[in-house]
C-alpha cells in the first residue's frame, strides 16, 4: 500500500493554530484522571508548543496542599505517565500549575476561586479566558455547576468561558436531561464540550477520513455490499478497584452508550457535506434517530448480557466480578453486552449491526469489522470462501486490513483468505498522541467537532431506554456468566450463530 506523506498544504491552518492566552481549572484535580490523562497530555502539548503563549493550570480539589505539594505530585505523574523530557522542561511545566485547595460544595470555594483566577490573569496580563474541566464524580456535576453560577465563574467580562464535562452525561435518558436542564441554565451550548475520549483517538477520527476523503469506499457501504457490521470494544481490564462506580453503572452506562456507540455513528452516518461541528454532529443524530427501536421481545432475544466469573487470564487466576470489591454478592451489574441493533433508512435497511463490549475478555481490541456480501455466484465451488471483510482497527494494533481471497500458489485451484494491511506504526514512523492531547487543545481553540451536542447523547440514552426498562423489570434474573479469559456468555454466540454469523475471533 502506498505510503501517504504529510501534506503541509492538507493539513491545513489546524496545525498553525494556536489557542489565545487562557487559563485551564481542573476541579477534582487529585483524581486518577489529572495524573494519568491530563497533565501528561498538557505536558506532551507543551513540548510540543501548541499550548498557548500563555497559559496556566489551575488545580482545584478538595485535599489540603499548596503550590509545591500538587506539583510535587505532578512531577511523580509525569515520571510515570509523561512522556520523557529534560529536567529543565519538567521544571519549567510545572511552574504553570498553581493548587487552589476547596470543597466542590461550597459556594465560599467558588468565589475563592474566582478572586484566584483574577489574581494570576492579571499577574500576567492576559484576559479572562476559562475552560473549567468537570474532573469530578458525576455525583457532584449539579452542584459545582450551581457553584460556579452563583460565584459568577461562568462569564467573564473580558474572555470565554468554556466547561468540560467527563462521562458519563447523565445515568439513563431522565438523568440526562436533568443534568442538562442544570447545565443549560448555566452555560449555552457552544461553551459546552461534553468529552468521550473515544473520538480524540486517532483511529476513530481516521474513520471519517477513510470514509469520506476516499472515492472507493463509499459507493460498496450500504445495504446492497454489505451483510453486517460487528464492532467490539474488548477490555481485559476488570473494574480497576472501581466496584462501587460499577454497581452503579455496568457496562452499556460506561462503555456501549458513549465509546461503542459513537463507533457506531461514525461508521453508520451519511457523508457531512462539511467537516464542521454542527454538520457532523448532525448526521451523528440523523443516524440514531434512524435506529430501530427495540421492543421487550427484541431485547430478550437480541440483547444479551453476562457477568465474569472467576477464571484465567494471561496466565493469572483472577476474581469473578461479585468478589471485587465494592460489588454486592448478588449484584445483577452486567460487564459483558451484546446486541443486534439495525437502522432503519436506505443505506442500511436489513443490515444487523453486532455490537459487544465487556470486561476481562481474552484480549484488549477494539474494531469495527464490516463483513460484506458473498459473491454472487461461487464459481470456484467449495474451495471458495467469499469472506472480504474490511477492519477497522481502531486499537491496539492501530490499523485497516482487507481480507479477500486468493489463489494458493501451484497447481490446484485451492483458495485461501489473504489480508492486504494497513498499519500506522509503519506507514507514519511515530506514535499517535493520547486522545487527551487532541481533545484539550480542541477545547482551548473552540472546536466542539470531537465532542458530543446535548442532543446526540440524549438520543443515544434514548436509544438504550428499552434495555434499562427490560432489565429493570428482570431484576432479578440470574446472569449468564463467562469465565475471566474468555469472550462473553455462550448467549452471545447464540445470538450470531442463530443468523448463521460468527463473531470474528480476535
Ligand atoms: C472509560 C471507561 O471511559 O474507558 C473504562 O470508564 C474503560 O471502564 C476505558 O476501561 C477504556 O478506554 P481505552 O482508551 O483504554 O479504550
Amino acid at each position: 500500500m502506498a505510503e501517504s506523506s504529510l501534506n503541509p498544504l492538507r493539513e491545513g491552518m489546524r496545525l498553525r493554530k494556536r489557542p489565545s492566552a487562557c487559563t485551564l481549572v481542573i476541579l477534582g484535580a487529585t483524581g486518577d484522571l489529572t495524573k494519568r490523562k491530563l497533565i501528561p497530555s498538557l505536558f506532551s502539548l507543551y513540548r510540543q508548543d501548541q499550548l498557548p503563549q500563555d497559559f496556566g493550570i489551575v488545580a482545584f480539589a478538595r485535599r489540603s496542599k499548596n503550590d509545591a505539594e500538587f506539583r510535587a505530585d505532578m512531577e511523580e505523574a509525569l515520571r510515570t505517565w509523561g512522556e520523557t523530557a529534560t529536567e529543565q522542561e519538567i521544571k519549567q511545566f510545572l511552574s504553570l500549575i498553581s493548587y487552589h485547595q476547596g470543597d466542590f460544595y461550597a459556594l465560599e470555594a467558588h468565589h475563592e476561586l474566582l478572586k484566584r483566577l483574577e489574581q494570576l490573569e492579571n499577574k500576567r496580563g492576559i484576559a479572562a479566558n476559562r475552560v473549567y474541566y468537570l474532573s469530578t464524580p458525576p455525583s457532584t456535576y449539579e452542584s459545582i455547576i450551581s457553584n460556579i453560577h452563583q460565584a459568577g465563574l461562568n462569564k467573564s467580562e473580558n474572555g470565554w468561558t468554556r466547561i468540560i464535562i467527563e462521562k458519563p452525561f447523565g445515568q439513563d435518558l431522565t438523568t440526562a436531561l436533568q443534568l442538562q436542564q442544570v447545565v443549560s441554565e448555566v452555560f449555552s451550548e457552544e461553551q459546552v464540550y461534553r468529552i468521550d475520549h473515544y473520538l480524540g483517538k486517532e483511529t476513530v477520527q481516521n474513520i471519517l477520513v477513510f470514509r469520506f476523503a476516499n472515492g472507493i469506499f463509499e459507493p460498496v457501504w450500504n445495504r446492497r455490499y454489505v451483510d453486517h457490521v460487528q464492532i467490539t470494544v474488548a477490555e481485559t481490564l476488570g473494574v480497576e478497584g472501581r466496584g462501587n462506580f460499577y454497581e452503579e453503572t455496568g457496562i452499556t452506562r460506561d462503555i456501549v452508550q458513549n465509546h461503542l456507540l459513537q463507533l457506531f455513528c461514525l461508521c453508520a452516518m451519511e457523508p457531512p457535506s462539511a467537516f464542521d461541528a454542527n454538520t457532523v454532529r448532525d448526521e451523528k443524530v440523523k443516524i440514531l434517530k434512524a435506529m430501530k427501536e427495540l421492543s421487550d421481545q427484541e431485547v430478550d432475544k437480541t440483547v444479551i448480557r453476562g457477568q465474569y466469573a472467576a477464571g484465567s487470564l494471561m496466565g493469572k487466576q483472577l476474581p469473578g466480578y461479585k468478589e471485587e470489591e465494592g460489588v454486592s454478592s448478588t449484584s445483577t451489574t452486567e460487564t459483558f453486552m451484546a446486541a443486534q441493533l439495525y437502522i432503519d433508512n436506505w443505506r442500511w435497511a436489513g443490515v444487523p449491526f453486532y455490537i459487544r463490549a465487556g470486561k476481562r475478555l481474552p484480549k484488549r481490541v477494539t474494531e469495527i469489522a464490516v463483513q460484506f456480501k458473498n459473491a454472487p455466484l461461487q464459481i470456484f465451488g467449495e474451495t471458495q470462501v467469499s469472506s472480504n471483510v474490511l477492519a477497522l482497527r481502531i486499537q491496539p494494533d492501530e490499523g485497516i486490513s482487507l481480507r479477500f481471497d486468493s489463489k494458493v500458489p501451484g497447481p490446484s485451484s485451492l483458495i485461501r483468505p489473504v489480508t492486504m494491511d494497513f498499519r500506522y506504526g509503519t506507514s507514519f514512523g511515530q506514535k499517535a498522541p493520547d486522545a487527551y492531547e487532541r481533545l484539550l487543545l480542541d477545547a482551548m481553540l473552540g472546536d466542539p467537532t470531537l465532542f458530543t451536542r446535548s442532543d446526540e447523547n440524549q438520543m443515544a440514552w434514548k436509544i438504550l431506554e428499552p434495555i434499562f426498562q427490560r432489565w429493570k423489570e428482570q431484576s432479578n434474573a440470574l446472569l449468564p456468566t463467562y469465565a475471566v479469559g474468555s469472550w462473553g456468555p455462550a448467549e452471545a454466540d447464540l445470538l450470531m450463530n442463530s443468523d448463521g454469523r460468527e463473531w470474528r475471533r480476535l
